[in-house]
């Protein structure tokens, strides 16, 4: 296993790390049993995967305690990273929110305890200074912030002393290369350890026949899995740390053993090339809102609605419209082939419901917005 420094700080963490979100669920739980959960992870950390990274929201808690349960007495061995709900961004419950993670970590204290989302309703600073007051009283170790823009990155970095924020955890894969724009190269400037979440795509990698071969090619020369080519890659940026859930020991030891090699440049620069991000730019009006699809789960119909915003998303779509207006970039949203048999749409949306009424918002609905196009299947078919 290969490691690097957390931040500016003088603490090693291994590369691959072990994320947890489909261990809970994201709020209901994943059908393995827990015995098989707790063998995974703990088997992971057997492998050198002493990063687990879990939040209070997945499992609606289940996923800590699951964790708490596997390194109780190995609690040295690993390094615990987990993350506070956004409505709990105020002082009163990120401090409430801490003891909650302590007590179904069974731990008295967290490596690395993250901002999950940004929320505009609470001030950053004070929810940053909730975080130093933790940091003061030994519950935690280091500050991270997660899904934040590099503007926020800023605010929170600016609100806080210390080792400040130590972390960025992000979307960073094959098929989402959002960050490689500003905020990775920042982070690589000012030495913000950058953790990639969804590495694997959540188990998928782009299709398209060519560029699938092409990875299976550059795999095999490496006696290596596409999976872990696909780590490997991500791991070469400098600063970024990777966190692929795995429940199957056969993907957790082929997660472990993705660090072992080193590609070569021109293969690291072909991956890059053949999983060029191939953003469209696509009308509006060509995009069907519907909830269900993919499991988003409630979706305004109109700007009219996105702007009340009686269902209380924060950020809002009005908050992000003014943020994109302030030239902040988001990443594109998400779409597959619409399966709408009317021919008034040519994508549903799957995913980025505030970022598109908000793009809406700022340009009036003339403006074509850029979209990912969603078209994958599954890593372990691709093997
Ligand atoms: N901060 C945030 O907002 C946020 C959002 C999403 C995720 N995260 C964190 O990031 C972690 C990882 O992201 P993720 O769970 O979304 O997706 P992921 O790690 O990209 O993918 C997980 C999926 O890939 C499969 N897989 C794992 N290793 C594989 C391999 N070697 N070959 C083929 N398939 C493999 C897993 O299958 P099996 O389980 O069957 O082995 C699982 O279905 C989460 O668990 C969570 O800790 C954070």
């Amino acid at each position: 296993m290969k490691y690097t420094q957390l931040g500016k700080t003088s603490t090693k963490v291994p590369v691959i790390g072990q994320g947890s979100m489909g261990i809970g669920g994201y709020l209901s739980r994943d059908a393995r049993s827990d015995e098989e959960q707790i063998a995974a992870l703990r088997l992971g950390v057997e492998l050198g995967m002493t990063f687990v990274d879990t939040a209070e929201a997945y499992g609606d808690g289940h996923s800590e305690e699951l964790i708490g349960r596997a390194f109780q007495r190995a609690r040295d061995r690993v390094f615990l990273a987990t993350k506070f709900s956004p409505e709990h961004n105020d002082h009163e419950n990120v401090l409430k929110s801490a003891e909650l993670s302590l007590r179904r970590l069974k731990t008295d204290y967290i490596d690395l305890y993250q901002v999950h989302w940004p929320n505009p309703s609470f001030p950053l600073a004070e929810t940053m200074h909730a975080m130093e007051q933790l940091v003061s009283e030994d519950k935690i170790k280091y500050i991270g912030v997660s899904n934040f823009s590099l503007k926020e990155l800023k605010q929170a970095q600016a609100a806080i002393g210390g080792n400040g924020v130590v972390s960025l955890q992000a979307e960073y894969n094959l098929f989402d290369r959002a960050i490689e724009t500003a905020v990775l190269p920042y982070c690589q400037e000012e030495n913000v350890t950058l953790i990639a979440y969804s590495p694997l795509d959540q188990g998928r990698v782009a299709s398209g026949d060519r560029r699938i071969q092409e990875l299976r090619e550059i795999a095999a020369k490496y006696g290596k899995t596409p999976a872990q080519v696909v780590l490997n890659w991500l791991i070469s940026h400098p600063r970024v740390v990777v966190i692929p859930k795995a429940t199957s020991q056969a993907h957790i030891r082929e997660n472990a053993a993705s660090s072992d090699f080193d590609l070569l440049p021109e293969d690291f620069n072909r991956i890059r090339q053949i999983f060029a991000p191939r953003y469209e730019q696509v009308p509006v009006q060509r995009i069907r809102i519907i909830a269900g699809v993919q499991g988003s789960r409630q979706v305004y119909q109109t700007a009219e609605e996105a702007k009340e915003n009686k269902l209380g998303f924060r950020p809002s779509p009005m908050e992000l419209a003014r943020d994109m207006q302030d030239g902040e970039v988001l990443k594109p949203v998400r779409v597959i082939r619409s399966t709408d048999e009317s021919g008034q749409y040519d994508y549903d949306l799957v995913e980025g419901r505030i970022r598109y009424w908000a793009w809406v918002i700022a340009y009036g609905g003339d403006k074509p917005i850029p979209v990912y196009v969603r078209e994958s299947e599954h890593l372990g078919s691709a093997q």
